[in-house]
């Protein structure tokens, strides 16, 4: 037998080990030993009392003859080395878990020791070195979590004597050379997760054997060689497949249709070349397929239309030509489609039929002619990127995706419909396109309207002298009439100053500093609607009936002009923002004696004011809280992933969610930090709003999007409870025993009825699994805003229990189920 000799030298340690523990065991009991080795860690001593029964600390289940069989000390804080843990005291062990600890130092090969044990989850720390090969020993183990560490060397072959090993995952390590075949003995395995290490050679083809698997995870190696075939006899029940970001080469093989109930299908970044099977078509329960950064030629399939559950197509940057087939517009769940960088011509087909949910198109870099169509997806459409094609006719009027648009680089001419009109960098390099604003070549008129320029010269010539007749009579009348001509001098010099330190954009018509001034009575406090830590916020109505929020700035550190000019590129920034779950900024004013920024109005105020007030909280129905919670996830993303540099918002709380009248929920108050320190080395004095601060900022002040992150878990648990949830927050650092019996649907805001519909019933599961991931203590451990946002955009899929049986401490330390860093 292959492993006699390891068998055999594990058998050996173990005994020694023992013994070792035994021999003292003789003077104490068993119990009191293990006892002992917990408090020989030192990782419990800050919350317990050493007189007490070790089985009711926090983490530490025993059974009923008082020996430990569970240490589950997920997120817990506990730190240093490994090995101060005493592996040999624990023979009853079955369930072991440090997870997102601050643990360092090496495995010590006496976790061998722990014959009974079935879980053991050591992610997210620091371990070093490499796993012993004593692993192999643990013979009932049916789950091993070793990822997120700092491991290294070659995976030991041991792994294979693992063989009831459900769960393997070493992802996101240091591991070198082969894939042991070894692997192949596995045959229980359903989740099998290598990726992110630096692994060499080809897959394995033991693998075939893996006929139990559901996700297989290589993606982010070296691996190299062909897709084995034989991939495609894995296991129809695999539903996530990802080899990407390696070396592969050679064809997709067509095996792969086999894999019926794939959802997931990531290929993307390797060298993989050939045409794109057409059995692809077969993948019915395809979401997500990558094949972008491949050498993929040929055109797309049409079978590609069959793919009815497809989400996120990604097929750029290959070499792909031929015309994109009008099959694809026929997908009902499309939102995600990037076809850029690859050779594909023809019309753009993506019409006023189909492709309603589509969210970001982006099809630039491509050799695409003709006009682009009258109306391009619906109303989802986010995002838009047609740049670098060949596509000539005009803009059409209706187009504007809420959140990007780029048609650069084209033929297109005519003029550039009105709210286009910003858009400078985007609509470059099309010569044919004029528009009045500035910047643009003007729309030219002459050669249609010569006739009436002579006709409006005539006039002219007639008008000219009555007119001048009447202005020196009007001016004469007042020049006699108006004594105070030196009041009237002061004020337009004033005016030309305030020009200065004024300004707004985005806006549909002219506000006037005097009118700001004038509706609020000179901010007076019957018009202030708020006040926060930065200033007062005043509801102004404006000459032309449109209502602006004003937020009056207290601080003015701002003074020497360097500063007024990092201020000023810094509220172009946020002006430049546009995303539908943001409130808009129209402009600033900047002024010694007065500075503020310039809002659009949300009827309903704050969520937190809203949350405050039953009434208004029972119209905030679980569909509507749900809604704000997304809405702030989309926001909260595109600040983070899809602006040009990320913007941190640093005080996400539920006095900066603002409600409209439809009880829509918008960001607000972006940048108002960001202002007012503009050293901004991301390390600042104060940020944020106390309970809601992540707890790192405490002792790093180095402000991340993680706080950003963490602070949206506050919130969406605050939506849920209907209060702050710092009874949920501190359950976190009692004992585990209390935390399970509280119960999701207990801490739901009762001022409403519990949810019927199931529907609503697992969205709100969903959001507060979120929530609790986004709470997570370690920043790096909380999903991003975009992973987040992806979350919502899929569908839900079903819990195994009843609504009422969910507890808090589940939903805490359920994993997300996450399809890996790759962008939707
Ligand atoms: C420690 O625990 C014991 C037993 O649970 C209890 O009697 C004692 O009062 C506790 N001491 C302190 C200081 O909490
Ligand atoms: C492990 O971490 C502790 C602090 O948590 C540190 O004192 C110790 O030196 C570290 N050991 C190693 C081997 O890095
Ligand atoms: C579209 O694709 C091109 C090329 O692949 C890329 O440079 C560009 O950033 C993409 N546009 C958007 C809006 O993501």
């Amino acid at each position: 037998m292959m492993f006699t000799s390891f068998t055999s030298r594990v058998v050996f340690i173990w005994a020694t080990l023992l013994t070792a523990c035994f021999l003292v065991a003789s003077e104490l009991s068993s119990i009191q030993l293990e006892k002992e080795a917990l408090l020989n860690t030192s990782w419990w001593s800050s919350e317990i009392n050493y007189s007490s029964d070790h089985c009711q600390w926090h983490g530490i289940t025993c059974d009923s003859t008082g020996h430990i069989i569970e240490i589950f000390m997920h997120s817990y804080g506990v730190e240093g080395e490994l090995s101060q843990f005493n592996f040999s005291c624990f023979p009853n062990l079955k369930s072991l878990s440090f997870s997102s600890s601050d643990l360092n130092g090496s495995i010590p090969s006496q976790i061998g020791a722990l014959s009974k044990l079935k879980f053991l989850n050591l992610s997210n720390n620091h371990l070093t070195d490499v796993i012993p090969y004593e692993i192999g020993s643990l013979s009932n183990l049916m789950e091993l979590d070793l990822s997120l560490n700092l491991l290294g060397g070659p995976i030991p072959s041991s792994v294979g004597c693992l063989t009831k090993l459900t769960t393997l995952s070493l992802s996101v390590n240091f591991f070198t050379g082969a894939i042991p075949s070894s692997i192949g003995n596995l045959t229980k395995l359903t989740t099998l997760d290598l990726s992110s290490n630096t692994l060499t050679r080809a897959i394995p083809s033991s693998i075939g054997n893996l006929i139990k698997l559901s996700a297989l995870d290589l993606s982010s190696n070296n691996l190299i060689g062909s897709i084995p075939p034989i991939i495609g006899y894995l296991a129809n029940s695999i539903s996530s497949l990802d080899l990407s970001r390696n070396k592969f080469h050679g064809q997709i093989p067509s095996t792969i249709a086999n894999l019926t109930s794939l959802e997931y299908l990531f290929l993307d970044s390797n060298q993989l070349s050939g045409p794109l099977p057409r059995e692809i078509g077969n993948l019915k329960n395809l979401m997500i397929l990558l094949l972008r950064g491949n050498n993929l030629i040929g055109p797309i399939p049409l079978t590609f239309g069959y793919l009815a559950n497809l989400i996120n197509l990604a097929l750029n940057s290959n070499k792909l030509n031929g015309s994109i087939p009008d099959e694809l517009t026929q997908l009902p769940q499309l939102q995600f489609v990037d076809l850029s960088d690859n050779k594909l011509s023809g019309h753009i087909p993506f019409g006023i039929k189909g492709s309603m949910r589509l969210t970001r198109l982006n099809l630039s870099y491509n050799h695409l002619n003709g006009r682009i169509p009258l109306k391009i997806g619906g109303e989802y459409l986010a995002q838009l990127d047609l740049s670098n094609n060949n596509l000539s006719g005009t803009i059409p009027d209706s187009l504007f995706p809420w959140e990007y648009l780029d048609l650069s680089y084209n033929n297109l001419e005519g003029p550039i419909p009105h709210q286009l009109q910003y858009l400078h960098q985007q609509l470059k390099g099309n010569k044919g396109l004029c528009a009045e604003a500035f910047g643009f070549t003007p729309c030219d008129t002459s050669s249609s309207e010569k006739k009436p320029k002579i006709t409006s010269i005539r006039l002219i010539m007639i008008i000219l002298p009555i007119t001048t007749i009447l202005t020196i009579l009007i001016f004469g009348f007042f020049f006699l009439k108006r004594k105070d001509k030196k009041a009237l001098l002061s004020t337009s010099t004033r005016a030309s100053k305030i020009r200065d330190v004024f300004s707004i954009w985005n806006f549909d018509g002219r506000i006037a500093f005097e009118d700001l001034i004038e509706a609020t009575e000179g901010f007076d406090i019957k018009y202030c609607i708020g006040t926060g830590g930065y200033g007062s916020v005043y509801k102004a109505q404006l000459p032309q009936g449109k209502v602006v929020a004003l937020k009056k700035l207290h601080s003015l550190e701002i003074e020497e002009s360097a500063s007024l000019n990092s201020f000023q590129n810094e509220v172009r920034v946020l002006s430049e923002l546009r995303h539908r779950n943001i409130i808009k900024l129209y402009g600033y004013c900047l002024h010694k004696k007065c500075m503020f920024l310039i809002y659009e109005y949300m009827e309903r105020g704050s969520l937190f004011c809203v949350l405050r007030n039953d009434d208004e909280a029972l119209e905030l129905d679980w569909t509507k809280r749900v809604n704000i919670v997304k809405a702030v996830a989309h926001a909260l993303s595109y600040l983070h992933h899809d602006c040009t540099s990320s913007i941190v918002h640093r005080d996400i709380s539920s006095n900066n969610i603002l409600l409209n009248s439809e009880l829509q929920a918008f960001v607000g108050d972006f940048g108002v930090a960001r202002i007012l320190h503009l050293d901004s080395s991301n390390r600042t004095m104060l940020a944020g709003t106390y309970g809601y601060i992540a707890p790192e900022l405490a002792y790093t002040m180095v402000v991340t999007e993680k706080c950003d992150v963490y602070s949206f878990g506050v919130v969406a648990l605050e939506v849920l409870m209907g209060r702050h949830p710092e009874e949920i927050l501190s359950l976190s650092s009692s004992s585990s025993s209390s935390t399970q019996n509280v119960m999701l649907i207990d801490v739901l805001d009762s001022r409403l009825s519990p949810p019927v519909n199931r529907i609503v019933k697992q969205e709100i599961v969903l959001v507060s699994t979120i929530a609790f991931a986004c709470l997570r203590s370690k920043p790096k451990s909380r999903p991003t805003m975009k992973r987040v946002s992806q979350e919502f955009l899929k569908q839900k899929t079903s819990f195994a229990k009843s609504f009422g049986e969910i507890s808090i401490s589940e939903l805490r330390n359920q994993e997300m189920y996450l399809f890996d860093e790759h962008d939707a």
